[in-house]
């Protein structure tokens, strides 16, 4: 039994969770998932299962981006990082929907699956049927060998070794790095970008590692605003363009580990429906970066203040003027909008973990959740 627990925590590597390490192992195992990939010297991005069939992509006039969970946020980040950079146009499926509503699947398509354990019941049944459709699959995978892994046709693994806190963080950023290397890939075959912002990408992409760890020392932050927090029954995320799913992603790692109902929105559609619960006890997460649609932004986070709401903004470093109206704020290094999801993400996950622990709940195994659901 001893003998059990000192191997645990030996395997924590000195933190308390799981959850909290791998979110610390973020800087490393973003160098991990390009490297080899990435030569920003050179101005080259090398995926061998994407040069093997490189024609499959340029072919193709749409992808189909098929997932579950977290890995599903990627997806829809992917979506509007190969939208703006390789322009072709991008659908993301809940594999779920996907498999079991007759989708329209051409054999032109190009279905990309994304999971961390490569074993989801229903990612696996979806691109069974893309096969069977004559689709080409292409797997982003975390475990190597997995089932999903095995049955694409290629693809791409994350190497962010293994994830054992059932809240996926560091699948989540290594999935958003390599489908973002697979966009830069695409848009310098299709020539989409021009040669300077191909260049300041790569070099952007080799700086993010660094930039994770900066983003890391809002440690004492998020614990500071998860004590203010911890009680509160509802939360909401709001974010836009390529934060918008991070706000998604931000708010089910809330749900997830410590049970506060949360939910995430495109900013500009709080005035549909979310205003509605804003008062004095409602807390609101906003990701407010100084790149994409700050402005906007700003009048989201002014209308949520002139109803009593409690803002949280991640802003980027510097900030004033949002600091003027929010509460609280957590600065994060600067990047370019297409890449500030690797950034804005992480003090969400800080901020979740903080909040589960003060709430006393099992942060690595949440009640009724499972690490990967090979059944329906
Ligand atoms: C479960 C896990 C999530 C994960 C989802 C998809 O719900 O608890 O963390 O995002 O499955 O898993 P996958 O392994 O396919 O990425």
């Amino acid at each position: 039994q001893e003998l059990q627990m000192n191997l645990e925590q030996i395997e924590k590597g000195g933190f308390d969770h799981f959850m909290l390490k791998e979110i610390f192992e973020q800087p490393n195992v973003i160098k991990d998932t390009y490297r080899g990939r990435l030569h920003a010297d050179k101005g080259i991005i090398q995926m061998s299962g994407v040069e093997d069939h490189l024609e499959k992509f340029l072919n193709a006039d749409r992808i189909i981006i098929v997932a579950c969970g977290t890995s599903w946020h990627a997806g829809l980040v992917a979506e509007y990082i190969i939208e703006e950079f390789a322009r072709v146009s991008v659908e993301v499926e809940y594999a779920s929907e996907f498999r079991y509503r007759n989708p329209i699947i051409k054999s032109t398509d190009v279905v990309i699956a994304i999971s961390q354990s490569g074993e989801t019941a229903d990612t696996m049944a979806a691109i069974k049927l893309a096969k069977e459709q004559g689709a080409f699959v292409f797997g982003v995978c975390n475990v190597v060998g997995s089932s999903i892994s095995r049955e694409s046709h290629a693809g791409a693994y994350t190497h962010a070794g293994p994830e054992i806190g059932v809240a996926s963080t560091k699948a989540f950023t290594t999935q958003i790095t390599v489908l973002t290397m697979l966009a830069l890939r695409l848009a310098k075959a299709k020539g989409t970008l021009s040669h300077s912002d191909f260049h300041r990408y790569l070099l952007e992409l080799e700086l993010i590692p660094e930039k994770v760890k900066e983003a890391l020392g809002t440690i004492d932050r998020a614990k500071e605003i998860a004590a203010a927090f911890k009680d509160a029954p509802n939360c909401l995320y709001l974010g836009r363009g390529y934060n918008f799913p991070v706000a998604l992603e931000g708010a089910l790692k809330l749900k997830e580990i410590s049970y506060i109902h949360a939910e995430g929105y495109p900013a500009a559609e709080m005035k549909h429906g979310p205003i509605a619960l804003i008062d004095e006890q409602m807390p609101v997460v906003v990701i407010a970066p100084k790149q994409g649609h700050y402005d906007k932004i700003v009048s989201n986070i002014q209308e949520i203040k002139s109803r009593s709401g409690k803002i949280i903004a991640v802003v980027t470093k510097g900030d004033t003027q949002v600091r003027e109206l929010a509460d609280y704020v957590i600065e994060i290094p600067e990047t370019s909008d297409a890449l500030s999801p690797l950034i804005t993400t992480i003090p969400l996950q800080l901020l979740s973990y903080y909040i589960a622990v003060y709430r006393d709940c099992n942060v690595d195994q949440p009640r009724n959740l499972a690490k990967s659901v090979t059944v329906e």
